[in-house]
């Protein structure tokens, strides 16, 4: 395994970054971009509840040792490592800078927990050990992998990264929104997340999508992070799930309120529904 190097000393920047929001003088230069996206778009509080959930549903006990692939800032590691005094997380990812931004912006202010985390800078694809309980590939970074060999060979090796009782989590996407070029705008406090669809190519699947952050005053924070996709399907993902060993693989659709709006709680389902966009988890059992 490769740890990751101390980079050069960077201090946390969450309360300057909380001032400047509340007093709504976020502007693209003075905000940072990995703060703005742990705000936009995670959730790890839910993700651990939903992890521990269909693990205990499968194995009728609660996980232990938790490897995000991946993982950018670990924030779903530093969550993880919270929830429970015998946890154990591992985050993989090979951007060395976005880890030590987590390093000090996540894992740090955790104190002695934060002893419970081991952050790997190599290609997920390299690494196997130690053998985890939940493996989560999350915010759609597999599709990075756009080959069948690629999207395989990892999946095989994810496979042979779990325990006898371990279970892989992968989030995706889909619906025909899915496919079309536009930007989504979400009010966040003191400033807005921007999902621009950039670019879908019917013939490989591929997509382009960035991320940019818009402000109150002073410009837009353009293209803070950009993706190059292949849109895989469910089928097409649970097929290789199986061709890599996997013995069984569920798909977790969220559910809907009585407006028909979605509910934030996911259940197996063989059906889904025709939601013109939708985010589903696909859990393969090794
Ligand atoms: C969309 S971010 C996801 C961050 C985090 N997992 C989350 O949930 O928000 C994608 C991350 O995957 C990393 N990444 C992409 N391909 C990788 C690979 N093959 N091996 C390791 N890290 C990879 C990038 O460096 C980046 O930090």
């Amino acid at each position: 395994m490769t740890r990751t190097e101390k980079t050069k000393s960077l201090k946390p920047v969450g309360p300057r970054m909380t001032a400047l929001a509340d007093a709504g003088k976020l502007t693209s230069h003075n905000a940072d971009k990995h703060w703005l996206y742990q705000n936009s778009v995670q959730n790890p509080k839910v993700e651990v509840e939903f992890i521990d959930r269909i693990f205990a549903k499968e194995f009728g006990r609660k996980p232990t040792l938790l490897r995000e692939d991946f993982c950018g800032t670990a924030l779903l590691c530093s969550w993880w490592v919270k929830a429970r005094a015998t946890n154990l997380a591992v985050g993989v990812d090979f951007d060395g800078p976005t880890l030590e931004w987590g390093r000090v912006n996540n894992l740090a202010p955790l104190g002695d927990k934060a002893d419970r985390v081991t952050l790997v800078q190599d290609d997920v694809r390299s690494v196997r050990a130690p053998k985890a309980d939940v493996l989560m590939a999350s915010n759609f970074s597999w599709w990075g992998f756009k080959t069948r060999d690629e999207l395989g060979g990892y999946l095989r090796n994810c496979r042979a990264s779990l325990k006898p009782e371990g279970l892989m989590v992968m989030d995706c996407y889909g619906g025909p929104e899915a496919q079309v070029v536009q930007e989504e705008l979400r009010e966040i406090d003191g400033f807005t997340y921007v999902w621009d669809q950039d670019h879908y190519n019917p013939v490989t699947g591929e997509v382009r999508c960035l991320i940019h952050f818009d402000f109150p005053k002073g410009k837009r924070m353009k293209r803070a992070f950009s993706y190059d996709w292949r849109l895989w399907t469910v089928p097409e993902t649970r097929d290789l799930l199986l061709e890599a060993g996997f013995s069984r693989v569920m798909v977790y659709w969220e559910g809907t309120d009585k407006k028909g709006e979605p509910n934030g709680v996911f259940r197996v389902s063989e059906k889904g529904d025709l939601a013109p966009a939708w985010i589903a988890y696909i859990v393969a059992v090794r």
